[in-house]
């Protein structure tokens, strides 16, 4: 398999963690590069269904060995809580984890601070998951932030965590919130850096002595291309760089050894938050909703739905560098008389084929549409390229060309067994 990234070409929540756990069968490792708890993957093994957070989603393969990398942002208490959650359900997670000495922590005035600029930006809100994540990506960037490295050193995290409370409460004062207790803080963080000292290591020397065992690497993307800090639709992104080139600097993992790059897309749109989604459409939304479906994994929330942006997965592919696309949730649209693409935005008199980066002129694009017909049967049992109808095969391969990239994945289902490989 070779070293692969995986990447969201849409806004997330394309069903990555279902292709992950398909694809690591044949890898050695799984990495996380970029990303915190905001994430949610989830992977149905027979009846049972699993949400992971931070930890990849390969740790539910015995013999895999999962890296936290140096891009991610860790809360050390839900990744305790995630860890027990597992062994609970009979997957242990011993040797088969690694965490980065230089990978950021999550702290409690990070949650805070995201929930108090939320409220202050009002109808403006980026619709966050609150999970802290664009606070401790700033302290990160501000090199005030705290690491792994210093969580398990008992010494040097008092100290440093006594001058960022200090300064935080004050913060939080001038927001109107509750001050933090250091205390409670401090033993609560303490506690959970003990749990997780074991896991801590130098995971770039690691990752580059199993890449000269020849082993093979699955970078697991957490989120989307659109909610890219740099390429997304910025504000209303994520702060970290979902796109390739993350799985890079997340890694210590140098561009030219990376050999090839999945990008996983539904086949419609979906987005959780706010931020500008030119297919938005309430008929295949209450369609999906009805069925049970797009409900967030980590907040609840009901997604927003919408027609199958070409546009958008064209521009991915840029950036990105796509080569071979995975689709998923094909059999979300087993009952259209009529499957609708976006193919183009019309604008102020013009159409574009790209997306421009303007959020407000983007949120007043108007999509251009091709109609495609629907199939009308379930596609939920096929288990080979043939065993498609016609019409879904028709319209998965103009899907890939229009996103100008290689059919390789068609996921019809959550189950394992219902991916056919092209
Ligand atoms: P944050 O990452 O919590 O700061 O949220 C920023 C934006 O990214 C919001 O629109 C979230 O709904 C969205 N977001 C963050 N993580 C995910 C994810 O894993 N799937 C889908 N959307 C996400
Ligand atoms: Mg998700």
């Amino acid at each position: 398999m070779a070293n692969t990234i995986l990447v969201g070409a849409q806004w997330g929540d394309e069903g990555k963690g279902k292709i992950i756990d398909v694809l690591t069968e044949q890898a050695d490792i799984v990495v996380r590069t970029q990303g915190g708890n905001n994430a949610g993957h989830t992977v149905y093994i027979g009846k049972t269904k699993y949400v992971l957070h931070l930890i990849p989603s390969g740790i539910l393969r015995k013999t895999k060995v999962c890296v936290i990398g140096n891009g991610v942002v860790i809360d050390p208490v839900g990744l305790v809580g995630e860890i027990e959650g597992l062994a609970k359900i009979g997957v242990k997670v011993q040797e088969n984890l690694l965490i980065s000495e230089t990978a950021h922590l999550v702290l409690p005035y990070h949650r805070e601070l995201d929930e108090q600029r939320e409220i202050l930006k009002g109808k403006n809100k980026i619709g966050t998951t609150k999970r802290g994540i664009g606070p401790a990506y700033g302290d990160k960037a501000a090199r005030v932030g705290l690491r792994m490295i210093d969580l398990i050193n008992p010494v040097r995290f008092e100290e440093k965590l006594k001058i960022k409370i200090k300064e935080n409460n004050e913060v939080l004062k001038a927001f109107g919130a509750k001050p933090l207790s250091f205390k409670k803080v401090h033993d609560a963080y303490r506690a959970a850096g003990d749990k997780l000292k074991p896991f801590v290591a130098n995971t770039v020397v690691y990752l580059h002595k199993a890449m000269q065992k020849q082993k093979d690497i699955l970078f697991e993307g957490a989120q989307g291309t659109f909610l890219d800090i740099d390429h997304g639709t910025y504000p209303y992104v994520t702060s970290s760089n979902t796109t390739a080139g993350g799985a890079c600097t997340g890694s210590g993992v140098a561009p030219h050894r990376m050999d090839r790059v999945m990008g996983v897309m539904k086949a419609y749109t979906t987005r959780v938050g706010e931020g500008p989604l030119p297919s938005e459409n309430s008929e295949i939304a209450d369609m999906l909703h009805g069925m049970g479906r797009e409900f967030g994994s980590t907040t609840g929330r009901a997604r927003r739905c919408g027609w199958f942006d070409s546009v958008a997965t064209r521009h991915a592919t840029m950036v990105n560098g796509i080569d071979d696309l995975a689709v998923t949730n094909v059999d979300g649209l087993d009952t259209l008389e009529v499957i609708r693409v976006c193919v183009g935005y019309r604008v102020g008199g013009k159409t574009l084929d790209y997306i421009p980066n303007d959020v407000e002129v983007l949120a007043r694009c108007e999509p251009v549409y091709v109609d495609f017909p629907g199939w009308k049967v379930s596609t939920t049992k096929a288990r080979r390229w043939k065993d498609l109808p016609p019409r879904a095969r028709t319209y998965l391969q103009a899907l890939a060309e229009l996103t100008q990239a290689k059919l390789a994945i068609v996921s019809v289902g959550p189950a394992r067994e219902q991916t056919i490989m092209l």
